[in-house]
């Protein structure tokens, strides 16, 4: 044990805060490293400040044997850290769909000031092409320990709900680095989690920053390519759900990410694909992915499309009519809210004139905030009272468990739309429902 590496996390959110709580619980020292003083005295207090399964028992887990703590101080972190993960957000840019780099510029800057001694800075954080040996230029310029600290990249894809599992045991390890002593450290710092047999990928900075957007832009892609089909369903009469079926049983094109619906959204897939298209245009290469503009274009019209299901089954109008919407998170088992489409639907629908009720299970808080113009019930059935339609718009288990007739019977109409193919289309149907769901007859 005493030859690990000690650690530091900087940025504490979904993926800093899980990186740093598996780490604690998997043997070695950390400090994890906020600058939000409120979130800091949370995590040391014990509480996750976002849901997320497994974790909070996973924090008390940690604390309790003395590796863990957070801080707001950098000169602390400096002090303490061998190796140093940053973890911190890259949102989209509010008028571009450029990557916002200010959040990592701001953490690689304020803690190189602190690197005295040889350590290993290692980004996770999902980042333009190119930023890591811009990066790796800036620590060496601003370390008191200049070229004794070097920087490596090490992308994370770990998936919000299942982020415990995803850091404990990965399906693969990238490590883009420019020395064999980076790679050594690296092997060091993760050697719990290649130990159960995780294959690792060694390569350039490039790579590494590469294979995340790859990654992301490729899941996206396959959504993407079965909502397009849904498209061509709702004009043919076609159903997309036994299409997808049909498609997934060739293990070449595999189920998954194959589930049709309303599309893509939360803090990673839709901001990665434009940060993509947008860095791949500046280096000359745009119309290599240009596709993925399409991608975003297909995304979107599952929302707008979702909005019209809606209309449809109210006659023609929704002014005035009451929307039952179950599902804010951009998926279940998340309260995570960023670009989620259940709200972006939620909200056009109250912009039309609807009066729009929403429940989720986890991402009330978030919604409330984020969103003050729609209604909001205390539980599904709640808010399905007096509905003239119902929208399911994140498939959370509970909603896929509820009874059609113990629904039906608060409700003003019987009708709903699946926004998610959550529901077994012919039980609703069954007990009276006017059941639509996108590309599907
Ligand atoms: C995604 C990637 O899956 C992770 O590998 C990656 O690490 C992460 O982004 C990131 O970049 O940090 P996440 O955003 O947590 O993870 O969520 P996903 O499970 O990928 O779902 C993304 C969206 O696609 C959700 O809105 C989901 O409802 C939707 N989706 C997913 C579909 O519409 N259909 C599917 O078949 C699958």
């Amino acid at each position: 044990m005493n030859n690990r590496p000690r650690l530091t996390v900087i940025g504490t959110g979904y993926l800093g805060a899980t990186h740093a709580i598996c780490m604690a619980v998997m043997g070695f020292e950390v400090v994890g490293v906020d600058v939000d003083p409120g979130k800091v005295a949370k995590l040391n207090s014990g509480e996750v400040p976002f849901f997320e399964p497994g974790l909070p028992e996973l924090l008390t887990k940690a604390l309790e044997t003395g590796r863990l703590r957070f801080t707001a101080d950098f000169a602390d972190a400096g002090a303490f850290g061998d190796v140093h993960f940053i973890c911190v957000g890259t949102p989209q840019q509010r008028d571009s769909p450029a990557a916002d780099l200010t959040y990592v510029d701001a953490a690689v800057t304020s803690l190189a000031r602190h690197l005295t001694r040889r350590a290993l800075v290692v980004g996770k954080s999902t980042v333009p092409v190119g930023t890591a040996a811009r990066l790796a230029e800036l620590i060496r310029s601003i370390a008191p320990a200049g070229d004794q600290v070097e920087l490596a990249w090490n992308p994370e894809f770990l998936r919000e709900g299942f982020a415990v599992d995803d850091t404990m045991k990965p399906d693969r390890m990238v490590f883009g680095v420019t020395s064999a002593w980076a790679e050594e450290q690296l092997r060091s710092a993760f050697q719990p989690v290649l130990a159960q047999g995780v294959p690792v990928k060694v390569t350039d900075l490039q790579t590494a920053e590469l294979v995340k957007v790859a990654a992301n832009s490729f899941l996206a892609t396959k959504i993407s390519y079965i909502n397009a089909m849904a498209e061509i369903c709702e004009v043919t009469g076609a159903d997309v759900h036994d299409l997808a079926e049909a498609l997934a049983y060739d293990e070449r094109i595999g189920g998954k990410f194959l589930r049709p619906g309303l599309g893509f959204g939360g803090g990673c897939l839709p901001k990665d694909i434009r940060a993509f298209t947008h860095r791949a245009e500046e280096l000359g290469v745009g119309q290599a992915v240009g596709f993925l503009r399409e991608i975003d274009g297909i995304n979107r019209r599952r929302r707008a499309r979702t909005v019209d299901l809606v209309v449809e089954l109210c006659g023609g109008d929704v002014a005035g009519k009451k929307v039952a919407a179950l599902g804010a998170a951009f998926k279940p088992n998340s309260d995570d809210i960023r670009d989620a489409p259940a709200l972006d639907v939620a909200a056009t629908l109250a912009g039309m004139g609807a009066q729009v009720v929403v429940y989720d299970p986890a991402a009330m808080d978030n919604a409330k905030k984020q969103y003050p113009q729609l209604g909001y019930g205390e539980s599904a059935l709640a808010t399905a009272q007096d509905a003239d339609v119902v929208v399911l718009l994140t498939e959370w288990t509970e909603f896929r468990e509820i009874d059609p007739d113990t629904m039906g019977a608060v409700t003003a109409q019987r009708r709903i739309v699946d926004g998610r193919h959550a529901l077994d289309a012919a039980r609703w149907r069954g007990a009276g429902w006017e059941y639509r769901a996108l590309g599907r007859p």
